[in-house]
């Protein structure tokens, strides 16, 4: 089996690159299915859901061609509605971006139910639902299958999530960019990638405002033509090289960022005693032999993002005090909290909180990455530890981190990748 060795107890320093948002790419790359025409997409990272996104829409005609390092060019015109393939599209959550993309081009879309990772609780789509149906989609759920309908169409009309979802916001905007008519989304998601889908609509001639905030405006569009655009960074990659800094009290440059995603990340990493610089497009990390303990709620954008929860607890595990980490956004996201134990870590997971108090060392052992980035922060954790921490079950962190070993090789860390 794959995995990951660490040696830990070295500071990271140096600079690091931080990839395109792997978060952002998703949606980009589906949307590619209502656009007329060949889009070019940069800054497109190098991981594995990206790489199985592809894999479906050429299994589904599309034509993509990587024309230069992280650039592909997508010619979707050739997809055939109804065609993805239900393992391929298991893999992954975001392939449920096509029920939004198909529906809005052909009128109708079916689609397996999306994988992803499993956290332990549920992750319905019943807020997808309500919103394609308010767009006069009528949904059909056959064993594993959704299947969306709108025989006329679809509809532009107001849609009001009862909770902020991030892919429930995505799906709704793929839906109605080229429906007849109006479409007013409220309770909108607020994540700079929902803002990225929209200007890349946009750069093709979709007509969205509003996004970045919790109302967005969708004036139907026509057609979409072919365009030419740049995937942002990465927030939740920065946000785990400046943990990983300030864990192993290092000094890392992280570039290509943009500083005002990482705000809530920034601001907790003061709070605990690192020292955070910002460039233009770079934030500076400083740690410190001690940090100290802190309150986290995890919340949508621009909250503290649940994608950083885990990272933080496994820099907690050894912050002076004791530190309350909250989930705010999923049922269920601890499930890493038994690996930290293995290390030596203080974790006690009541419900949506997690208590986590000062141990003086963690020390090496075997652990398993039990999603994305709960992996991640398994590598953090065996980057303070003391001796060889061993990380099993390292497809979920390819997923969705642009060669991580290689980038923390190059900051200092004593971490390889071994294949069986
Ligand atoms: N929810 C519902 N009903 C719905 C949709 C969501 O109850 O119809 C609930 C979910 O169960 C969850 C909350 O709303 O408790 C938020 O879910 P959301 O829909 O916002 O999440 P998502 O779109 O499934 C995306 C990211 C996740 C990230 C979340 C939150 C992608 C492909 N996935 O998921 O990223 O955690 O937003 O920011 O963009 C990751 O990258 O590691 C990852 C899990």
């Amino acid at each position: 089996m794959d995995r990951i060795a660490v040696r830990g107890k070295r500071p990271l320093s140096g600079t690091v690159t931080i990839s395109g948002m792997k978060n952002a790419a998703l949606p980009i790359l589906y949307a590619c299915v209502l656009v007329n025409g060949v889009c070019t997409i940069e800054n497109v990272p190098n991981v594995r859901d990206v790489t199985m996104s592809i894999d479906i829409l050429r299994d589904m005609g599309a034509t993509v061609k990587e024309v230069a390092g992280n650039t592909f060019e997508i010619d979707c015109r050739p997809v055939k509605q109804g065609t993805s393939n239900d393992e391929l599209v298991k893999k992954l959550r975001a392939s449920y971006y096509l029920l939004g993309a198909e529906l809005g081009r052909f009128g109708r879309a079916r689609v397996s139910m999306p994988g992803g990772c499993n956290f332990g609780g549920s992750r319905p789509i019943d807020q997808h639902i309500k919103g394609f149906e308010a767009l006069g989609a009528t949904v059909r759920t056959a064993g594993e299958v959704v299947e969306v309908e709108a025989p006329g169409g679809v509809v532009g009309d107001d849609v009001f999530f009862d909770t902020v979802t991030v892919g429930g916001t995505i799906n709704i905007m793929l839906a109605s960019v080229t429906a007849k008519g109006n479409t007013l989304i409220e309770n909108a998601a607020r994540e700079p990638h929902i803002v990225d889908l929209a200007n890349f609509l946009n750069t093709c001639g979709a007509k969205i405002s509003g996004a970045g905030t919790d109302v967005i405006r969708i004036r139907g569009v026509k057609e979409l033509r072919g365009s030419r655009y740049a995937i942002i960074p990465d927030m939740i990659e920065a946000g785990t090289y400046m943990v990983a800094a300030a864990a192993t009290g290092g000094c890392v440059r992280i570039e290509n960022v943009i500083p005002k995603h990482l705000e809530a990340v920034t601001a907790k990493l003061e709070d605990i005693g690192a020292i955070v610089e910002e460039a233009d497009d770079a934030v500076i990390v400083t740690g410190r032999e001690r940090l100290n303990a802190t309150r986290i709620k995890t919340r949508p954008y621009p909250g503290f993002p649940t994608d950083m929860h885990p990272q933080m607890s496994a820099l907690l595990t050894r912050a002076h005090g004791t530190s309350i980490v909250v989930e705010g956004v999923y049922e269920n996201r601890f499930k890493y909290a038994d690996e930290l134990k293995k290390m030596g870590a203080d974790i006690t997971v009541n419900g949506h909180t997690a208590v986590i108090s000062e141990v003086e060392e963690l020390h090496g052992a075997e652990v398993e990455a039990v999603d994305l980035r709960a992996g991640v922060a398994m590598i953090i954790a065996g980057l303070i530890a003391d001796g060889e921490t061993t990380i099993t079950n390292i497809n979920y962190i390819e997923r969705g981190y642009d060669d991580v070993v290689g980038k923390l090789r190059r900051l200092g860390a004593d971490i390889e990748t071994v294949r069986d």
